[in-house]
């Protein structure tokens, strides 16, 4: 088990730099996610780190070691993608199987492993079935044992869950954080999805066209983001200005509603039911711009489209941004 670092990497196709100038640190057994727009080089730093790609310029060091000009195989790394690239001829005991095999590890050995990390992603008992007969999320889970079946250094995740719905999306988040910190294992995440970095995370690196913008704990990029992309990309944003020309992010939970009392006036233009919360777009008087958006849990007073409304937020959840 190791830390990663990653040193002013940067990786040109041309003259065009996929990743530019990045800096990291993981720390041993930390979970960290690599949030950021399709395109903005996050499967580019993954393959740089796990040595399926050779950075430009800049140093890879894992565990203290420069791999930089190391072979994958040289790695140990855990790697889990997006299609699970299960071997399909294979049950499921065999394609976990696999990588021990490649390492070399005894049969009776590699027999134990690979059914202790079945059985670390609960799919103790379907050892003989083929990848086509399991749902997508067991699928994932395969695919996740076959990669800690080893004992990998790291393990490397690009949006290993992007193709599952939902409801499956949200009950494997918590799984694979519980696997992760079982495991402790140093964890890279790739994902284009902000609630999911926000709810797995041990801190966030935020990237947009190769550049880091922000490397932070999800509450911190949330509500201090260092940037108004970074601002935008992790959630809803209202910005307020301020005396001094500049500008402030409000976030829509911390935007207090009243039918009267303190605050601006403005008229609720669309008060939208999402279950647990309301989400109100809001016109504030005298004001032209777009609708500033408040969220309330769907307990208290709930306002109709159209209604008048009192509009407040305390200076304290105010966040100057930078442009
Ligand atoms: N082999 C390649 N040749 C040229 N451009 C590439 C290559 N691989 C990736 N890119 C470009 O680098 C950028 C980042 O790609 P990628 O790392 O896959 O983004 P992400 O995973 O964040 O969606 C994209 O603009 C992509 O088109
Ligand atoms: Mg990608």
């Amino acid at each position: 088990m190791s830390e990663i670092r990653l040193e002013g990497v940067t990786k040109r196709y041309g003259t065009f730099a996929a990743a530019d100038n990045v800096d990291l640190a993981v720390t041993q057994g930390e979970l960290v996610t690599i949030l950021g727009p399709s395109g903005s080089g996050k499967t580019t730093l993954l393959s740089l780190i796990a040595g399926l790609n050779k950075p430009t310029s800049g140093r890879i060091f894992i565990g203290g070691r420069d791999v930089t000009d190391a072979p994958a195989q040289e790695r140990n790394i855990g790697l889990v993608f997006q299609s699970y690239a299960l071997f399909p001829h294979m049950t499921v005991l065999e394609n976990v199987l696999f990588p021990l095999g490649v390492r070399k590890i005894g049969r009776a050995e590699a027999d134990r492993l690979a059914r202790d990390a079945l059985k670390l992603v609960r799919l103790d008992g379907l050892e003989n079935r083929r990848p086509s007969q399991l749902s997508g999320g067991q699928q994932q889970r395969v695919a996740l044992a076959r990669a800690v079946v080893f004992k990998p250094d790291i393990l490397l995740l690009d949006e290993p869950l992007g193709a599952l719905d939902r409801k499956l999306r949200e009950e494997l988040q918590v799984e694979l954080k519980q696997l992760q910190r079982s495991l402790g294992v140093t964890t890279l995440l790739v994902t284009h999805d902000q609630e999911e970095a926000l709810s797995l995370s041990d801190r966030i690196m935020v990237l947009d066209k190769g550049r880091t913008q922000q490397v932070a704990a999800p509450t911190e990029a949330y509500l201090k983001p260092a940037n108004r992309f970074v601002a935008e990309f992790l959630g809803i944003a209202n910005f307020v200005g301020l005396p001094d020309g500049g500008q402030a992010l409000v976030r829509p939970e911390r935007i207090k509603i009243s039918s009267s009392g303190a605050g601006k006036p403005a008229r609720v233009v669309e008060a939208i039911y999402l279950g647990q919360m309301v989400r109100y777009h809001l016109s504030l008087d005298g004001e032209g711009a777009k609708p500033m958006v408040a969220a309330a849990p769907f307990v208290g007073p709930a306002y109709a489209t159209g209604e008048r409304v009192m509009v407040s937020w305390d200076a304290a959840d105010l966040w100057p941004v930078a442009k």
